[in-house]
């Protein structure tokens, strides 16, 4: 194993990096390269067919660069649809990221518990088996709030957003029968965590956030056991696409670690 082989960690933008604070807690030591599909964003409101495909095809692309020791694809949307078929084309070892029904299921008391997502996440089979294998017994609302991954990437490049945005998410959930009595939230998106302090104005007091950041970083942590780690150059990260947004987002970056920008060529 090449001690400055990456953990290669991708999104469709800057969701991911709710992911890569868990992993910088957790392995503080291991290089990253954080790996954003911004010509893509968003995935929440594009067919299956298309967001497999570009998966598949960046992450092949990605790996022959960059020959990560581990891929993790740091985005719900894009690991409900495309996680098997690209664990079926790359041979390195991939963790996805997967709705965090089964802790929501655990702690909820009320038994009603809400999921904010992207449209494409709600909708999957993925996410009727997490329910039916860990939340039979609940009552589980879910509502697509992808206008929060734009107020997210917003956030990130430091522009105020119009907090209606939250008011939306949360009324989504709480105006369907039961919502009243949701005292558990997932977060099943990346951009989520990010603006969780938003979030939870909106909803009041009486709902815990769940997410499935810090379970993805034991995940890594245990795939990556006994392994060397040395970085060679700073951590960076790597966007699809040149768009004026970049530049606004290089604070945040560098917040989490990564001190460069560059292009997918
Ligand atoms: N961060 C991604 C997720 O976890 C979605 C954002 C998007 O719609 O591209 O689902």
């Amino acid at each position: 194993m090449d001690a400055s082989a990456p953990i290669l960690l991708f999104d469709s933008g800057v969701g991911g990096l709710s992911v890569l604070a868990e992993l910088r807690r957790a392995l503080p030591q291991a290089p990253v390269v954080y790996a954003a599909d911004n010509g893509g964003l968003p995935y929440g409101t594009k067919t299956e067919a298309e967001v497999a495909a570009r998966v598949c095809g960046l992450l092949g692309r990605m790996s022959e660069r960059h020959r990560p020791r581990l891929i993790c694809i740091a985005c719900n949307t894009a690991s409900t649809i495309a996680l098997g078929m690209v664990r079926d084309v790359l041979n390195v070892p991939i963790v996805g990221t997967v709705p965090a029904i089964k802790p929501a299921a655990e702690q909820t008391r009320s038994g009603v518990i809400g999921l904010l997502g992207t449209a494409a996440t709600i909708r999957q089979p993925y996410v009727d088996r997490l329910v039916a294998d860990f939340a039979a017994d609940k009552r589980l609302l879910r509502f697509a709030a992808g206008e929060l991954v734009g107020a997210a990437e917003a956030k990130l490049r430091g522009e105020a957003v119009d907090p209606a945005v939250y008011a939306r998410a949360a009324a989504g959930l709480r105006d369907q029968p039961g919502g009243a009595e949701i005292d558990t939230v997932v977060l099943a998106c990346t951009h989520f965590p990010l603006v969780r302090d938003e979030l939870a104005a909106a909803f009041g007091p009486g709902v815990t956030f769940v997410d499935g950041a810090a379970g993805i970083a034991r995940r890594i942590v245990h795939l990556t056991q006994g392994q060397p780690f040395q970085r060679n150059r700073p951590d960076f990260a790597l966007f699809t696409k040149d768009e004026p947004g970049l530049a606004a987002l290089q604070p945040a970056l560098a917040s989490y670690g990564l001190e460069s920008i560059e292009l997918l060529t």
